[in-house]
C-alpha cells in the first residue's frame, strides 16, 4: 500500500466497509456477460429499497454525482425552459448553473447559507412562473450542514403538476427520504458518502410522469452520454451497448447496497441520528459553537465554527498527520470560519466521534 489509511469524517468520500474493496477486486466480466446483468438488476432493486421507491428507471450511472446531478438536469430542460431552483448553499447554486449551461432559465429562490427555503417561497415562484417545468433543490447541503424540508414542497410542486427533482447526494443512506411518499419525481445521489460505496459511480430514479416528460422531448438531450432514455436501453430489455459498464464500480456499490439492506434502513438512519448528536453535544461541550439553523441540522453532516485564537489550516494539519484524521474547511462565505465534519456511511460511528473530540480536545487545548 502506497498510503496509510484515513479517518475520513469529511463531507465525502467516507470510510468503506472491508467487504466494498472486496468487491472491487471482483474479476472483471463483459459488460454483457450474464453474470453482470444479474449483477445490474440486482442493484436496481436494492436501490429502490434505498430510494424507497417502486419506480422502475432506477439506474446507477458512470461517474460522479455531478454526472447525476448534470443527467437529472439535462434529460429534462430544453432551451427557454424555466426551472426553478431552491438556493441554500453552493450545491444548489450549481444546480442553477447546470439548467442555465443547458439552455434553460433559472429561477433562483434563494436563502442564506444555513436556512432552508420556504415552501411559501417556491409557491410564490409556481405562482410567479406559471411556465416552469421543474422545481429543484438540494435535501443535505454539504455546503452548511443543513437538510432541506421537502414534504410540503412536493405537495405544491405536485398540485401545480410541475416535476419536482431533489439531490440527496450527502444524505441518502443516511437519512430518511421515501422518493415516493415525498411526490419526489427524479432523485438522484453519489456512491462516497452515506451509501459507503466509492467515488465514481452515481445513482438516480425517476417515476413515470418524469419519464413521460423525457419522452416528449421537441429536441434530443443536448449530451449523448448523459442521455437517459438510451441508458435504459442497456439497463433493460433490449441490453443495447451505450457504454462500458465501469464493472468494479458496480460490484463495489452493490455490496454498498446489500450492507445497508442487511442493516436496515431504519437502523442506518437512526445509527446517523446517534453520530450526529454525540458529535454535535460534544462540540459544544468543548466550547464550540453549531453553524445553521438549529432545527434542520443535518445529522452526517456537522458545520461548526472555529473557534477565536485556533488556525484553521493548522487544526486540520495536526488532525491529519497525527490523529490520520480527515476533516474539512468551510465552503464559501464560511471558508476560514468553520469545519465541516461529516459521519457518512461506515465513517458514522460513536467510536469515530470519541477519537475525534479526544484529538480536538488535545489540539485544542479545551
Ligand atoms: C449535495 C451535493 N450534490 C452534488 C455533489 C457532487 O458530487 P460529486 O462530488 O460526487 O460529483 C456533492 C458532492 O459533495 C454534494 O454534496
Amino acid at each position: 500500500m502506497s498510503h496509510e489509511p484515513r479517518v475520513l469524517l469529511g463531507p465525502g468520500p467516507s470510510n468503506v466497509h472491508p467487504r466494498v474493496f472486496q468487491a472491487m477486486i471482483s474479476p472483471i466480466l463483459g459488460y454483457l456477460d450474464p453474470v453482470f446483468l444479474d449483477a445490474m438488476d440486482e442493484t436496481m432493486s436494492r436501490l429502490r429499497y434505498l430510494f424507497q421507491t417502486q419506480n422502475e428507471l432506477t439506474v446507477t450511472l458512470p461517474g460522479t454525482g455531478m454526472a447525476a446531478m448534470e443527467a437529472a438536469i439535462c434529460n429534462v430542460v430544453e432551451p427557454g425552459d424555466e426551472v426553478i431552483v431552491g438556493i441554500h448553499g453552493f450545491f444548489g447554486q450549481r444546480m442553477a448553473e447546470i439548467v442555465e449551461r443547458h439552455g434553460g432559465t433559472a429561477i433562483k429562490v434563494e436563502v442564506g447559507f444555513g436556512q432552508v427555503i420556504g415552501a411559501d417561497q417556491i409557491g410564490q415562484a409556481l405562482d410567479d412562473h406559471p411556465n416552469a417545468k421543474m422545481v429543484a433543490v438540494v435535501h443535505g447541503e454539504t455546503s452548511s450542514g443543513i437538510g432541506q424540508p421537502l414534504a410540503e414542497i412536493g405537495k405544491l410542486v405536485r398540485d401545480r403538476g410541475k416535476l419536482f427533482l431533489v439531490d440527496t447526494v450527502c444524505s441518502l443512506g443516511g437519512a430518511d427520504i421515501p422518493v415516493g411518499d415525498l411526490l419526489i419525481d427524479i432523485c438522484y445521489s453519489g456512491g462516497q458518502k452515506c451509501i459507503g460505496g466509492p467515488a465514481g459511480i452515481s445513482c438516480i430514479t425517476l417515476n413515470d410522469r418524469a419519464q413521460e416528460v423525457l419522452q416528449a422531448r421537441s429536441n434530443a438531450v443536448d449530451t449523448w452520454y448523459l442521455d437517459l432514455m438510451l441508458i435504459k436501453k442497456y439497463w433493460f430489455a433490449d441490453r443495447v451497448y451505450h457504454h462500458t459498464a465501469p464493472g468494479p464500480m458496480v460490484f463495489a456499490l452493490k455490496e454498498a447496497l446489500e450492507i445497508i439492506q442487511e442493516e436496515g434502513l431504519e437502523n442506518r438512519v437512526a445509527r446517523h441520528k446517534e453520530a450526529g448528536d454525540l458529535l454535535k453535544n460534544g462540540l459544544t461541550d468543548l466550547g464550540l459553537e453549531l453553524f445553521g439553523d438549529p432545527e434542520n441540522r443535518l445529522s452526517m453532516l456537522t458545520c461548526v465554527m472555529i473557534p477565536d485564537g485556533a488556525d484553521d489550516a493548522d487544526v486540520r494539519g495536526r488532525l491529519l498527520n497525527d490523529f490520520g484524521i480527515e476533516i474539512v474547511g468551510g465552503f464559501g462565505p464560511l471558508k476560514g470560519k468553520a469545519w465541516r465534519i461529516g459521519l457518512m456511511g461506515y465513517s458514522a460511528t460513536e467510536r469515530n466521534v470519541h477519537y475525534l473530540l479526544a484529538a480536538l480536545r488535545e489540539i485544542l487545548g479545551a
